[in-house]
């Protein structure tokens, strides 16, 4: 049975991703809080991946990196910590992880990371300056990484619009919100969490082997369609 690691397997994509993989995976958890889920092939541990020590982990085949943060300000208000914060969860939390479990996911035969972007990185909007500017740097790394660890580990990312869950929650508060969220889109709709978590399925799977260095947008054609 293949082994996943899902940082961030509490909430949101991350806790749709379990939730797909489980019967046919053994799936490997970290983030802060529990997900509630309890099943024999799902470990999770308690851990901030920027503070705590992370657990070691004999065999993963791919990895997953979820946590991120959507923190729209005017630039005005965007303080230098708030930059850092970004950087900080979106990118160094990321590059962490992978040094620590690269040396085990060198042992697989087929592995892969998989990482979040954001529409925001190729699609200017107000007040993203912050997460735009991380998740830009998420890009580069893993363009970067999908060369360097090429041929034997595929690196690859999901640009995703705006999705249902926790991070997205004040940006669909209400009835309103909801409709003209969809409304904005060319597709007439935002993402579930659980169609981002197919794609994550998918791009680490054997299925998209020919698949490396890639950004998968899934804009609900806000990026790449004018209607
Ligand atoms: N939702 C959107 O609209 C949207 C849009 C574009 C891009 N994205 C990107 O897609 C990715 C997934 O988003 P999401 O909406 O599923 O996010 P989410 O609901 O906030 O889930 C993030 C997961 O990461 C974990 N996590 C956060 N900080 C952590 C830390 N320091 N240490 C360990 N675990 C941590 C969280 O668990 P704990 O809180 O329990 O630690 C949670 O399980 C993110 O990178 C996000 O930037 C999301």
């Amino acid at each position: 049975m293949k082994s996943v690691l899902i940082v961030g397997g509490s909430n949101g994509i991350g806790k749709s991703l379990v939730k797909i993989l489980l019967e046919t995976t053994k799936v490997f958890s970290i983030s802060r809080s529990s997900s509630g889920i309890e099943h024999p092939n799902f470990n999770e541990f308690a851990c901030d991946v920027l503070t705590d020590e992370l657990p070691s982990i004999d065999a993963i085949d791919a990895l997953v990196y979820c946590p991120g943060s959507i923190n729209l300000k005017p630039i005005s208000r965007l303080s230098q910590q708030d930059f850092s914060n970004d950087f900080s969860i979106n990118v160094l939390g990321a590059v962490t992880v992978i040094q620590k479990y690269l040396p085990v996911l060198k042992q697989s035969t087929a592995p892969a990371i998989l990482m979040f972007s954001s529409v925001a990185v190729k699609m200017g909007m107000p007040f993203h300056a912050s997460v735009a500017a991380s998740k830009g740097a998420v890009d580069g790394l893993v363009k970067s990484l999908a060369a360097e660890l090429a041929p034997l580990i595929r690196v690859n990312a999901i640009a995703p619009t705006l999705t249902n869950t926790n991070l997205a929650s004040k940006l669909l508060r209400n009835d309103r919100l909801k409709e003209m969220s969809a409304e904005r889109h060319p597709l007439k709709k935002y993402l579930q969490p659980e169609e981002v978590a197919q794609m994550a399925k998918f791009l680490i799977s054997e299925n998209a082997s020919a698949m490396s260095g890639q950004i998968i947008e899934m804009d609900c054609g806000i990026v790449n369609l004018k209607v």
